[in-house]
């Protein structure tokens, strides 16, 4: 803020005409920092005459702006007060905006269980307009928001009950993050909609009872978050124990004719969706995909001020899938750490030299629901680093029970919104692939240190047929982080190649084994190793690399 703009709040805070030209004058030099004695000997008053009128504006200004103003504090008083005004004013737009959205025809009973704050929700026009369509003109009864965590579903479903409040009797938006089992979760939307009047009965006739009540009156009722009743390290969408009695809802939602209308958000696709959805039948799945480019650098400027290209928040976009959850967590650390510079944040991202903890958090708690057949395809996908059909990674993966179960398999990482599909395969988002490379180095890190080896045997490191792009990408992600920290383990490289040797015989000598990839990876960390040991510098250019990898290529055949 410079002087003129503080003089602009003055003059619009306090009463026409009462700035005169000694006031302008003494606050132009008190902003400059001048002493009351100084502005008297500069412009020939008296020092007691320009006390008094100073006196006399910080009074002024106390009571204009509510706040006790003075000489020594106005400048610090004007910028926040420059600040506040801002903000309430980005706030009018976006509630004039939101009126013009919610159509005043009834004003529904709603039950709030959360109250989610979406005053700063950009874009999603199309979302909105989509559900508004399947809920009002098509009469969907059962729609399910799909989408990794963060990506907005919470956000959008309570922007959905906002927009459409002028279409229901009823808006209901309760939670599952807490995994209330059904008979408490029926008991309190009964105790809503019959104020408090609650006669316990058994869970079937609660389900028939709020059918007819949602044939009768037009609600909307809104479940966040429902992955909670999900059975952990299972396929996609099993019910844990005692929660199966939501299916049984989710079920009847979608077969019953209604007038109403069931959301769902979910990170994993429920089965009953699954099996009643279709284009045009009432039981719809609107599958979230991340915010765009125009929205994420809004998102940015609401935390506060960036510098970055235009090619930066491109990066940003594709790297982080447009997860909003996720560019507000980077927002606070680029700002932090790189003071605003989204630049320099890229530079060191695209070298793999920069990972945030809570990132990885959050997306471990999404792979550790995943069963263990998942989880070896989501380690195939991401040491592959490009789409891979359905045949390759069966020609791929030694585990005879995963090649069986593959389809299924793939379609349930769909339905966790883990993995999607392009033109040619099944790919990860790039920041959900490195994060689980980072998991890949970890594991075999520790199996080589344990020598207790499992993933070692059933992913291969290193694919000598892959492009030079990616054999490089395998060398300085994989391969050279396993051996960067197994030497910290074992101090020298002469001990890391003495338990790597062994490792390798003793792998030969169990004949069962010979058949997975262990032999083949210790090859490779070894050759990397006795490389790095040789002082060659493995930067981290790709054209440096090739020979490298062609060595290493030629040395496992
Ligand atoms: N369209 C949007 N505009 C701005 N912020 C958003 C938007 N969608 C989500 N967010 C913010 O991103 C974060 C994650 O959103 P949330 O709806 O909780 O994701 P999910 O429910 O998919 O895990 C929240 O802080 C939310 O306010
Ligand atoms: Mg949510």
């Amino acid at each position: 803020m410079d002087v003129e703009e503080a003089l602009a709040i003055v003059g619009a805070a306090l009463k026409p005409d009462s700035l005169h030209k000694l006031h302008e004058i003494l606050f132009r030099q008190a902003w400059e920092g001048k002493s009351y004695e100084e502005i008297a000997n500069c412009f020939s008053y008296d020092v007691g005459h320009v006390k008094n009128v100073g006196s006399q504006l910080w009074k002024k200004l106390s009571c204009a702006l509510g706040k006790r103003v003075t000489k020594a504090n106005f400048r610090c008083v004007l910028y926040r007060y420059g600040e506040m005004q801002y903000l309430q004013q980005q706030l009018t737009v976006q509630q004039e905006s939101d009126k013009t959205l919610i159509k005043p025809n009834f004003c529904p009973n709603q039950d709030w269980e959360e109250l989610i704050d979406v005053s700063y929700f950009y874009g999603r026009t199309t979302e909105l307009a989509t559900l508004e369509q399947w809920i009002t003109k098509e009469n969907c009864r059962l729609i399910t928001l799909l989408g990794m965590g963060g990506i907005g579903k919470t956000a959008l479903s309570v922007k959905l009950a906002q927009q459409l409040q002028g279409e229901f009797e009823y808006i209901i938006w309760h939670s599952l993050r807490y995994a209330l089992p059904v008979e408490e979760k029926l008991r309190k939307i009964w105790q809503f909609l019959f104020n408090n009047q609650y006669i316990a009965r058994d869970v079937n006739e609660e389900i028939t009872d709020l059918i007819s009540f949602f044939q009768e009156h037009r609600c909307l009722l809104i479940l966040d978050h429902i992955e909670s009743i999900f059975q952990g390290g299972e396929l996609v969408g099993k019910y844990g124990q005692g929660y199966e009695a939501y299916g049984e809802l989710f079920n009847r939602m979608g077969e019953a004719l209604s007038k109403s209308c069931l959301v769902l958000t979910s990170r994993e696709k429920p089965r009953e969706v699954s099996l009643l959805e279709g284009k045009i039948l009432p039981v719809r799945c609107l599958q979230l995909s991340g915010l765009q480019l125009g929205e994420i650098s809004h998102l940015f400027k609401a935390k506060g001020t960036f510098s970055a290209l235009a090619s930066d928040w491109e990066i940003m976009e594709k790297y982080y899938a447009g997860n909003p959850l996720i560019l507000k967590m980077l927002a606070t650390q680029i700002e932090e750490l790189f003071d605003g510079n989204v630049s320099d944040f890229i530079f060191l991202l695209e070298r793999g030299k920069v990972t945030f903890e809570n990132i990885y958090e959050l997306l471990e708690g999404q792979v550790n629901r995943c069963s263990d057949w998942e989880r070896e395809v989501l380690y195939w996908l991401a040491v592959n680093r490009r789409s891979v059909t359905l045949l390759e990674l069966q020609e791929d993966i030694f585990s005879w029970e995963t090649q069986q179960k593959l389809p299924v398999i793939l379609m349930s990482l769909e339905r966790r919104s883990l993995i999607f599909k392009t033109p040619f395969g099944f790919t990860l988002i790039p920041f959900i692939r490195d994060y689980i490379v980072n998991l890949i180095v970890k594991v075999i890190t520790q199996e080589i240190k344990d020598n207790q080896k499992k993933l070692i045997y059933l992913i291969r490191l290193f694919q000598p047929q892959a492009s030079a792009e990616i054999k490089a990408e395998q060398i300085s992600l994989i391969l050279e982080p396993i051996v960067a920290n197994l030497l910290r383990e074992f101090h020298s490289f002469k001990q890391l190649k003495l338990h790597l040797e062994n490792l390798r015989s003793e792998m030969r000598s169990h004949i069962s084994k010979l058949l997975g990839y262990g032999v083949i990876n210790i090859i490779y960390l070894k050759k990397v190793a006795v490389l790095s040991n040789s002082k060659i510098q493995l930067v981290a250019n790709t054209p440096y690399r090739k020979p490298i990898a062609d060595d290493i290529s030629y040395y496992s055949h």
